[in-house]
């Protein structure tokens, strides 16, 4: 009798990303020969998985009229933003270096929404003369700013004023966003307020109402509640005269990390869309804004082990990824899925701590990992595609790390290694004694 396969470590991101003949694949590629042929760290992005995630809004958003704009703080990379652009998509963006790396991926300025807290005065000036389709405004302090920016400009600023619901997305407290304690929008209660004062603007243009919960929720009720409290306030505005074009129901769909069984996009927004119906709002415009869902699951960062530590209470396995790399599980405590790349079935595990080189003992990636390996082999850091490369930052003089894009059995280099001298370029020697 034939001997059964072993089983495949468990990664998430299937089909996309599997084990074939004993090794992972991304797509059509061996992620080995990625590895071999770029070096680690490194990201490796399938675009048949975001097309795949995007997929799954457009269907559930379809015979409506909705704009899906992807929230790029996810990630950021150009290339990654020109497969959304080209997909017809708008971008969610939050600080003036978004709105120029939208624009230079070639995203239409009437599809980009402007969220956050701090927008600067350059920064309203510069997204009202690229035309921006609408900014989210969160504070009575930021419709004044922007109003004034607007007429001296001699325009009109489109707005949406950001409602912060208070609803509890049930998610980690650093990316709940809709509670009364969070810094973000304006209180439920303070919200007709805040319309009736921007309608009497004449550098604004009230266009719609926005809301933005949190992030890696993974149920349906929080948008219920959040849906039935925005509308609510649609009713209250609208019975005002002040009209609402469009509605727009921010992001913060989760992925799979480590066992979530989030909604699919399309069964979330059947839901919500049966709530729309029902409560006879239907036929008005939809915004999305999601990031994690529509990339998260499309990356991989794949990390070769430095060194094998084994101690008297803990085992370490040192890669040659780091926090700098992948900052969720430090900051977050964040789960991702560790997965040898080409896994040995010729020796017993071993739990690990997988940990980085930089010196923190917040360095680390995963705790108590079992795991089959030997210095040099590669490993697989799943869930990687949102929050990570975005998130990256230079500690230690690291620079970061490369990015490839897989589509079937063709790959393209979409973010070159830094080296050590773009890290000081913008440095001067010290030239005062
Ligand atoms: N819209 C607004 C206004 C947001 O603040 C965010 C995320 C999104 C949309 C997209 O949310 P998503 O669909 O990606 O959940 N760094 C954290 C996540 C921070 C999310 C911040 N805002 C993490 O790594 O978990």
């Amino acid at each position: 009798m034939p001997s059964a396969e072993p089983p495949s470590p468990y990664l998430p991101g299937a089909p996309f990303f599997q084990y074939r003949s004993g090794e992972l694949w991304a797509e059509d590629v061996p992620v080995a020969e990625l590895a071999r042929t770029y070096g680690t760290p490194l990201f490796v992005y399938s675009a048949a998985a975001v097309r795949a995630a995007l997929a799954a809004y457009q269907r559930g958003l379809a015979g409506r009229d909705a704009l899906i704009c992807y929230a790029m703080k996810a990630n950021s990379t150009l290339a990654i933003l020109q497969l959304f652009a080209r997909a017809g998509c708008g971008f969610d963006i939050v600080s003036g270096g978004e709105l120029e790396r939208a624009l230079r991926a070639g995203a239409a300025p009437e599809r980009i929404v402007f969220s956050g807290v701090g927008k600067t005065r350059d920064e309203m000036r510069r997204a009202l003369q690229a035309g921006i389709g609408c900014f989210n405004v969160e504070s009575m302090a930021e419709l004044n700013a922007l109003d004034a920016v607007a007429r001296e400009l001699g325009v009109r600023a489109p707005v949406s004023v950001r409602v912060n619901p208070d609803v509890d997305a049930q998610t980690h407290p650093y990316i709940s966003t809709g509670l009364k304690d969070n810094k973000f929008g304006i209180a439920h209660d303070q919200a007709l307020d805040a319309y009736r004062y921007a309608a009497s603007r004449p550098g604004l243009h009230i266009i719609g109402i926005d809301c933005h919960i949190g992030s890696q929720i993974t149920s349906t009720g929080p948008y219920l509640d959040a849906l039935e409290r925005v509308l609510d306030l649609v009713e209250a505005i609208e019975a005002e005269g002040i009209a609402l074009h469009h509605l727009d129901l921010g992001g913060g769909l989760g992925i799979e990390y480590h066992g979530e069984q989030p909604p699919a996009a399309d069964a979330l927004w059947q839901a919500l869309l049966a709530r729309l119906d029902a409560r006879g709002h239907g036929r008005r415009r939809l915004l999305v804004e999601p990031g994690r869902s529509l990339i998260g699951n499309a990356g991989i960062c794949v990390t070769q082990v430095l060194y094998a530590k084994p101690g008297a209470t803990k085992n370490f396995l040192i890669v040659d990824a780091a926090m700098n790399d992948l900052p969720r599980p430090a900051m977050y405590d964040a789960y991702h899925a560790i997965a040898p790349v080409q896994p040995r079935h010729d020796q017993p595990s071993t739990v690990w701590d997988v940990v980085g080189p930089v010196c923190e003992s917040g360095d680390w990636l995963g705790r108590e990992r079992a795991l089959a390996v030997q210095a040099g082999d590669w490993l697989a850091v799943g869930s990687a595609g949102a929050y990570c490369m975005s998130m990256a930052s230079h500690y230690n003089t690291r620079g970061k790390a490369a990015e490839v894009l897989v589509s079937g059995d063709r790959v393209q280099l979409i973010r070159a290694r830094e080296s050590v001298s773009d890290l000081w370029r913008q440095e001067r020697a010290l030239a005062l004694d």
